[in-house]
C-alpha cells in the first residue's frame, strides 16, 4: 500500500497523574464504578506512546463518523459550533459514558428515536453553542476491555460553567441517559498563565 496521506489525529488519550496542563478540580461518580482521583490531567493525540510512570488512570478513545445527526442538524451545528482550545476556554469537562446491553440490542433507527425524537439530545445542545466546544470520542470498537463507550470532552470559558451544569442536568433527565450504566463527571481548569 502507498503511504497514508497526512491526517489529523482521531486516537485521544486522557491521562491523568501528578502532571499536565489541566488541573482536575471535581470527580464525580453519577453512575457506576467511580475512577480514583488525581491532581492533574493531560490530553495527548498519540496514546500508545508510553504511559508515564506515575499515571494514576488513562482513557482513551477515538473520533468516528456520525451515527445519528442529520443533514439540516448538521448545518446548524456547523454554523454555531467552535473549535476546541480557545483561549477563553480554561475550564473542561472529561465524561466518560458507558450505556447497557439495552442499548446497543436497538437498532440504529431505534436508537435515533431514543436520542433526537425522545430526548431531543441535539436540540438542547443546540442552546449552548458556541458556549461550549466538545469532542466525541467512540471507545466500543478500539477492543474488548474498554471501561467506557464514549468519552465525551468539553471546554468552555468560567463565565459558562453554570450553563454547562444546566446542559448536563436536561440531558441527563432525558430517555436516552436511562440507557446509561456508567458515567463519571471530571472539571477541570487551566490554571491563569
Ligand atoms: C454542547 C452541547 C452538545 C451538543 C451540541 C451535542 C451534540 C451531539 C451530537 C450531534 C451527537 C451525535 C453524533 C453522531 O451523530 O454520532 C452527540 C452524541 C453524544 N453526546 Fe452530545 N452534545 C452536547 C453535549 C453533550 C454532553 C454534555 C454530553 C455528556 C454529558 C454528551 C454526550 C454524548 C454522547 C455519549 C454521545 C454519543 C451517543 C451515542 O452514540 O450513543 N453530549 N452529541
Amino acid at each position: 500500500m502507498s503511504s497514508a496521506a497526512p491526517s489529523t489525529p482521531r486516537l485521544f488519550g486522557f491521562i491523568a497523574g501528578s502532571d499536565g496542563p489541566w488541573r482536575i478540580e471535581h470527580v464525580q461518580a453519577v453512575v457506576g464504578e467511580p475512577i480514583p482521583t488525581a491532581p492533574r490531567m493531560r490530553v495527548v493525540a498519540d496514546p500508545l506512546a508510553q504511559l508515564p510512570a506515575n499515571a494514576s488512570w488513562s482513557l482513551r478513545g477515538i473520533t468516528s463518523n456520525e451515527r445519528y445527526v442529520e443533514r439540516e442538524e448538521k448545518t446548524k451545528l456547523a454554523d454555531k459550533q467552535q473549535g476546541l482550545g480557545r483561549v477563553e476556554s480554561t475550564r473542561a469537562a472529561l465524561i466518560p459514558i458507558r450505556k447497557n446491553t439495552a442499548w446497543w440490542a436497538l437498532t440504529q433507527d431505534e436508537r435515533r428515536r431514543v436520542f433526537e425524537a425522545q430526548s431531543q439530545h441535539i436540540a438542547i445542545g443546540l442552546k449552548y453553542l458556541p458556549a461550549v466546544a466538545r469532542r466525541l470520542h467512540h471507545c466500543r470498537d478500539l477492543g474488548p476491555s474498554e471501561p467506557f463507550d464514549f468519552i465525551t470532552w468539553f471546554e468552555y470559558a468560567p463565565a459558562d460553567s453554570a450553563a454547562f451544569d444546566e446542559l448536563v442536568l436536561a440531558l441527563r433527565a432525558s430517555p436516552e441517559w436511562q440507557y446509561v450504566d456508567r458515567e463519571v463527571d471530571i472539571r477541570l481548569a487551566l490554571d491563569p498563565a
